[in-house]
């Protein structure tokens, strides 16, 4: 539904040049929601914008359900609703009118336009600011007022570059819970976020950017396979007293396996994988009582420091 190849933007910053995409590229299926993760500064919202078409790449080609936008600027203008980083909202206009100007634009109107305002405004607690100017909101339903407006529309296609940015809990409950219906219904989407939780709740695709480049990409399941190398054991005594401890510390020290502990819960982690866990288990356990043993998957988290913390420019 969505392709991207090798985008690349460079930034002119009075003079200098800011590289913000290095050669990125990504698909999405229909009906997925595809999370784009990284740091400030990563490049999610040029990419963002890219796909927007408010700037242009250097160079790179995209579509979208088939359609580049030169081929057909106006069709792909449709297939997309897009809510920025930063406010696209009429800020001298209404509420109402901010909303109405964006469903004729995608062909709403009569019942229709005032049946789709209704259902958005009562959504995301619009309702009683309908006739407020949107420079008189808050910033925080400045940023419901611009995600409600697409959910007025049926694009194919939804964009939100860091929609939960500064938004109350519950109704960053209420938006997850709104994602996943219209990825249900068919709907594409591409999310970007620095929150690990949200993708790992929300993505059924997770990219992690930065430094303009991707770092990592699949789905929840492969980024942890590609990370089994970071997989944890945690072996659980009973009852370690100090004499204890540091007899398992210096054994440990001697056999040459990377511990940790966590009140009489050892952690033993192992670059070289599984095997080796397991074996510096054995050596473990045959010296000293193990309660109970367990093995942990990395999680998105450990992946994201992996990737992010270790990739310079
Ligand atoms: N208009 C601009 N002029 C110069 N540099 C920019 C501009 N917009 C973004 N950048 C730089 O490009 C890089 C990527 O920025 P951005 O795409 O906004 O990242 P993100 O959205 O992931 O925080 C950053 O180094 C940022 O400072
Ligand atoms: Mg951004």
């Amino acid at each position: 539904m969505i392709e991207v190849r090798n985008l690349y933007k460079t930034y002119n910053a009075k003079g200098k040049p800011v590289e913000a995409l290095k050669g990125v590229s990504l698909s999405i299926k229909e009906g997925q929601i595809l999370g784009l993760l990284g740091p400030n500064g990563a490049g999610k919202s040029t990419l963002v914008k890219i796909l927007s078409t408010i700037i242009k790449q250097d160079s790179g080609e995209f579509e979208i359900d088939g359609i580049a936008y030169q081929n057909n600027s106006e069709a792909y203008r449709r297939k997309i609703a897009v809510v920025l980083q930063n406010s696209s909202l009429e800020l001298w206009l209404s509420v109402l009118e901010n909303l109405r100007i964006y469903g004729k634009f995608f062909g709403l109107k009569g019942q229709a336009l005032e049946a789709a305002i209704k259902k958005v405004t009562e959504m995301f607690g619009l309702t009683p600011f309908l006739h407020k100017q949107a420079r008189e909101l808050s910033g925080g339903y400045r940023k419901r007022l611009q995600i409600a407006k697409t959910f007025m529309v049926e694009t194919k296609v939804l964009i939100l570059d860091e929609p939960t940015e500064g938004m109350d809990p519950l109704v960053k409950n209420d938006l997850m819970k709104y994602l996943r219906q219209e990825a249900q219904s068919g709907r594409t989407i591409l999310i970007t976020t620095q929150r690990i939780e949200e993708a790992e709740a929300l993505c059924d695709e997770i990219v992690i950017i930065n430094n303009g480049k991707i770092e990592a990409q699949g789905s929840l399941m492969e980024l942890r396979r590609q990370t089994a190398l970071n997989k944890r054991l945690l072996l659980h005594f009973n009852a370690l007293d100090k004499h204890k401890l540091k007899a398992i510390e210096d054994y440990c020290g001697e056999k040459g396996l990377r511990v940790s502990f966590s009140g009489s819960t050892l952690v033993h982690t192992n670059d070289a994988g599984i095997d080796a866990l397991l074996e510096g288990y054995r050596q473990i356990a045959d010296r000293f009582e193990v309660e109970s043993m367990e093995i942990l998957n990395p999680s998105l988290e450990d992946m994201f420091i992996k990737v992010v913390g270790g990739g310079g420019k």
